[in-house]
């Protein structure tokens, strides 16, 4: 039986969105599906509003019950302090802000159940990012996430270098991605948007994720 994959993302300015109907498309170019959920949002509209955050994306809501009906799921993390977005508590100084991203409403701390029940135990992620810029923790934020797909027993895809050789050495341009997931540079206020090569790395992340999950009996 084919896999079910899901695009598991948060985005607040759009970036892992586009970011994921570029996975999408690579999955779906491999023969497999997939289905973009997003993660609920936990700040109040009144903290989005100074963020200057737009409209969500117009994606189901993923939440832990349905996250056990997959086999496979690729993470869109927009980094928070080189780490995911929902489980770190934050300051925003320079909006005269101070909240919290709530733990308790976490979407990863929503999985204990899972956790105790080894309901994701042997199931497939791999992970994509988003980041202000170079250094911005790209690559460690993926290595924050494995940590929490360990604790769940979920087995680590990585992207390596051999389904995107050239576009993940191309020194031609500035741009994200890395043999750990997928990437693009946001910029500090959010106004650049994922490159056409960054596009294209993570179309090529959606194959090879779907190319090795699919060698998997499910
Ligand atoms: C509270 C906060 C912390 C952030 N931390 C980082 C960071 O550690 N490194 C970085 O490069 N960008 C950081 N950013 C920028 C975000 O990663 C960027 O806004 C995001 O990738 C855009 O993706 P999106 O449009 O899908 O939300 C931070 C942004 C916010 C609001």
């Amino acid at each position: 039986m084919a896999p079910k994959v899901a695009i598991v993302i948060y985005s607040m300015y759009g970036h892992i969105a586009k970011m994921a109907e570029a996975v999408k498309k690579g999955v779906e170019e491999t023969g497999g599906s997939a289905t973009i959920y997003q993660i609920p949002e936990t700040l109040p509209q009144e903290v989005l509003a100074k963020m200057y955050a737009p409209a969500k994306p117009d994606y189901p809501i993923m939440d832990a019950t349905t996250l056990a009906t997959f086999d496979a799921f690729i993470m869109g993390i927009p980094t928070r302090y080189g780490n995911f977005p929902w489980a770190v508590e934050g300051t925003l100084p320079a909006l005269f802000l101070s909240f919290s991203f709530l733990p308790l409403f976490a979407f990863w701390d929503t999985t204990g159940g899972l956790w105790g029940s080894g309901a994701l135990a042997g199931k497939y992620a791999g992970a994509f990012v988003s980041t202000a810029g170079p250094g911005g923790g790209q690559e460690v934020t993926i290595q924050n996430a494995i940590s929490t797909l360990t604790h769940h027993g979920v087995c680590f895809v990585p992207f390596g270098y051999s389904a995107a050789f050239p576009q993940l050495s191309n020194l031609s341009e500035v741009h994200g991605g890395s043999p750990w997931g997928a990437g693009t540079y946001a910029a500090t206020d959010g106004s650049r948007q994922p490159s056409a090569l960054e596009l294209e790395i993570a179309t090529l992340q959606g194959k090879q994720f779907y190319g090795v999950i699919s060698k998997v009996n499910f």
